[in-house]
């Protein structure tokens, strides 16, 4: 356990050396964990609790995810389940279905939760929004979560890598008093990093902020806006997508993500570093009240309203496959589609 103390604030990491596999093992040593959703967290928290020897279930529909988990070598009746007998016949119970399947799923996974069991989720969704979801545990049993820092996908390259993944972990709901350990064993299990301590609620907002903000929304609107503003002017969909894009992910936020932008800063020709310096507040001014004005409509629950009802419209996958194929059309991808077959390491 390492304290880390940030401007005052002081916070408890754990980190893998306070909880080696082999004592996760014994916590969990009585439990059998059903990993129910085969998406992205699904499929890599549990072929990572697979290869560490945990004892582990899936349940599923019958459907693509099912096909995808006989692939990677699940067994029909073995290991492999639909949902209402791998509920059964785990102890612990990651619901790890979209957050929409979840909605649809609970009643099944309620009905066949035993006093005792663990609710595990990785998102607080369900559980902050229940005015939406109508996700309610029962009382007698543990509710956990634990919430990787990253899309599933890399919970598993990094775990193949022999790196981890930083997640955060909640209790909310501790009725045998082992939540914790029951959490903290789980969380090492799926493979991850280190791991800092938060609320579902604080999980949730700042997820969901994240996403509509920096991680995705405000970064595709800047992209574009950039690579907009350069075509315009008569630059080449090349130099405008090198300029945008494939220079920030290449070559600049990785040195970010090592550095820190102070390192960056310091670490640019002086041109780059007057322009940024003068322009950075301009852009911060402007955002961060859009920043503020989405964290409202994610603690109002607007967004979780949205995302349910928009997700429970029968039309919902075909209007969604138009906004996305629109924006597979963007020239700015389309450029980017063809650029990136020519970086060296894939000629
Ligand atoms: N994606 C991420 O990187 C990430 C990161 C952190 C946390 N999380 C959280 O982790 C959880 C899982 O997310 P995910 O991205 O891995 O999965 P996802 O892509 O959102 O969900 C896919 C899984 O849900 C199943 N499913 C959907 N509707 C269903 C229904 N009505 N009945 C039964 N199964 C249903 C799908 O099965 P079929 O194939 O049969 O449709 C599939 O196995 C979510 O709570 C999410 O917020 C995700």
């Amino acid at each position: 356990m390492k304290e880390i103390n940030i401007s005052g604030v002081l916070e408890k990491i754990i980190e893998r050396a306070d909880f080696p596999i082999l004592k996760c093992k014994e916590i969990l040593d009585k439990e059998i964990t059903t990993i129910l959703g085969y998406g992205p967290q699904g499929r890599g928290q549990s072929l990572n609790m697979r290869d560490q020897g945990f004892n582990i279930i899936i349940g599923l529909r019958k459907g693509d995810s099912w096909k995808k988990a006989i692939a990677d070598g699940w067994v029909d009746g073995e290991n492999l389940f639909e949902i209402e007998e791998a509920v059964k016949r785990g102890t612990i119970i990651q619901f790890l279905l979209s957050d929409a399947g979840q909605i649809q799923a609970w009643p099944t996974v309620k009905e066949n939760l035993e006093p005792g069991n663990a609710l595990y989720f990785s998102h607080g969704f369900g559980i902050v929004f229940n005015e939406h979801t109508k996700i309610e545990p029962p009382k007698n049993i543990d509710v956990i979560l634990v919430a990787p820092k990253g899309s599933g996908l890399t919970v598993r390259t990094h775990f193949l890598e022999g790196r981890g993944i930083n997640a955060s972990y909640a209790i909310y709901q501790d009725y045998t008093g082992n939540a914790h350990n029951r959490c903290i064993a789980t969380a090492f299990a799926i493979g991850s990093g280190h791991l800092f301590e938060t609320t579902f609620k604080k999980e949730v907002h700042s997820d969901l902020t994240g996403e509509r903000c920096v991680l995705m929304g405000l970064l595709q609107g800047a992209f574009l806006a950039q690579f907009e503003v350069l075509r315009e002017h008569g630059h080449s969909p090349s130099e405008a997508y090198n300029e945008t894009i494939e220079e920030a992910l290449q070559s600049l936020y990785p040195l970010v993500a090592e550095n820190g932008m102070d390192w960056m800063y310091s670490n640019c020709s002086t041109t780059a570093q007057r322009g940024a310096l003068d322009w950075a507040p301009k852009f911060y001014n402007v955002l961060k009240p859009i920043i503020e004005d989405c964290y409202q409509n994610v603690l109002n629950g607007n967004e979780a309203k949205i995302s349910i009802e928009s997700n429970s419209k029968k039309d919902y996958r075909e209007k969604l496959e138009i906004e996305l194929e629109a924006i597979k059309n963007q020239e700015m991808w389309i450029a980017g589609k063809q650029l990136r077959k020519l970086r060296p390491e894939n000629i």
